[in-house]
């Protein structure tokens, strides 16, 4: 079997999954790794497997391909940089691009012309929509076992602080150099949640529901935020499905949730129901006539299957499931976000808090409220954390 060939391209945050799970494969001979981009300099010293193989570093994919080549370009480079990286490697290689897709709809839309005129394939790195689980649960959406989607709504947040936010030159940021990147817990650290509801609404299994209207609530409670790190969000599908989303970086727990319900005619599926011994962590459907299917568990974050299927489909062909498109919904979120009030947060509901060697910001109040409004699907009203 043909020896896929590999170039990573950014290796310091997320890429160290990457670089890890890779690792191995470059040890066993299962694929090579031509080549790596990055432009921190000493990054590559983290990896021994660097050395050992004497993988070449580039500060460019430009640089890359003047000299070699790759059957699979892995792009775990910042937001922003992510169309100009693609441009750069589609020609040459099948591209795995990490989530967003990109920062603008113009941008996928180029994305999917060039697969089409390249034969190369974009694929996008949403772990959540390359498990097997949620793909048998999707199956199952799709045949109609569980009637026509009525209402889909996650809960889901991470606490993040001032050592998250200066990692980097973009995190929080609406612009990076006059540039687009609109990060924030919806685009990026919980963006998996959301996105996997549009994905599993999808017509097909490589795409997910089109967006026709979102309304939202988004708040600013770090002072070193430039976008929002507090949104409660209402999306409604082009099929008329509500789909309600609950996320902050400002709570009091280091992480809350994930949980779900997903509302059919004929069952509900919910992730984190209660039955009996905490919230269990698995998708389960429960249908109207008692039937019962436990689909499994929610994918964790470190979750590579894509990055399996991605070199499956590098060597012998066919598309990874999680397409240009079933990442667009997602982006066209993002942008119709970018354009919404980010409402302040009363400074009395601020609370500053030291843990770990790190500061954090809290909102006194965030879990009583986005708890209710989970239940209720409904959207905070305005202020609201100033009524206490
Ligand atoms: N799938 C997931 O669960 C997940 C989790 C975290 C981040 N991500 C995504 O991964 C991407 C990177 O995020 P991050 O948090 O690691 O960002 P980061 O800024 O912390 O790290 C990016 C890395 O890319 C390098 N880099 C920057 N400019 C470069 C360039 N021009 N060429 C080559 N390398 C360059 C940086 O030196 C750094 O090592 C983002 O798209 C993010 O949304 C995905």
């Amino acid at each position: 079997m043909k020896q896929v060939k590999i170039l990573l391209l950014g290796i310091g945050g997320y890429g160290s999954f990457y670089m890890n799970a890779l690792s191995e494969k470059i040890r066993d001979g299962s694929v090579a790794l031509a080549g790596i981009c990055e432009v921190t300099p000493g990054m590559e010293e983290r990896y021994p497997v660097i050395r050992e193989k004497h993988i070449p570093v580039y500060k460019s994919p430009e640089e890359f391909y003047r000299e070699r080549q790759a059957d699979l370009a892995i792009i775990a480079t910042p937001i922003h940089l992510h169309y100009p990286h693609v441009k750069a490697c589609i020609a040459h290689s099948n591209v795995l691009v990490e989530k967003p897709v990109c920062a603008a709809v113009e941008e996928a839309e180029d994305m999917i012309r060039w697969e089409r005129e390249t034969n190369h394939f974009v694929a996008v790195g949403y772990q959540m929509n390359y498990d097997r689980n949620l793909l048998a649960l999707k199956e199952d959406i799709l045949a109609g076992r569980l009637g026509k989607p009525v209402c889909m709504k996650t809960l889901q947040a991470f606490k993040r602080g001032y050592h998250y936010y200066h990692r980097n030159n973009w995190a929080g940021r609406r612009t990076v150099n006059g540039y687009p990147v609109n990060d924030s817990p919806v685009n990026n650290s919980s963006a998996h949640q959301f996105q996997n509801m549009l994905f599993l609404l999808g017509d097909a299994m490589d795409r997910a529901a089109e967006v026709a209207s979102v309304d939202a609530r988004l708040y600013r409670a770090g002072s070193y935020v430039e976008n929002f790190d507090t949104a409660a969000l209402k999306a409604e599908t082009c099929e008329g499905v509500p789909v309600y989303y609950y996320t902050t970086h400002n709570m009091k727990e280091d992480q809350w949730g994930p949980m779900s319900e997903f509302r059919f005619e004929d069952a509900v599926v919910y992730l984190g129901k209660d039955y009996g011994q905490g919230p269990l962590l698995n998708y389960v459907a429960e249908w109207k006539d008692g039937t019962v299917r436990d689909y499994g568990p929610v994918p964790t974050a470190w979750s590579m299957q894509k990055l399996e299927d991605a070199i499956e489909c590098a060597q012998n062909g066919g598309h990874p499931v999680c397409t240009v498109q079933a990442a667009m919904s997602h982006l066209q979120t993002v942008l119709m976000l970018s354009k919404m009030p980010v409402l302040p947060v009363d400074e009395n509901a601020l609370i500053q808090e030291e843990k770990d060697g790190d500061t954090f910001c809290r909102i006194d109040g965030v879990e009583e409220a986005f708890g209710r409004c989970y239940r209720e699907q409904t959207l905070p009203e305005g202020r609201f954390w100033a009524e206490k």
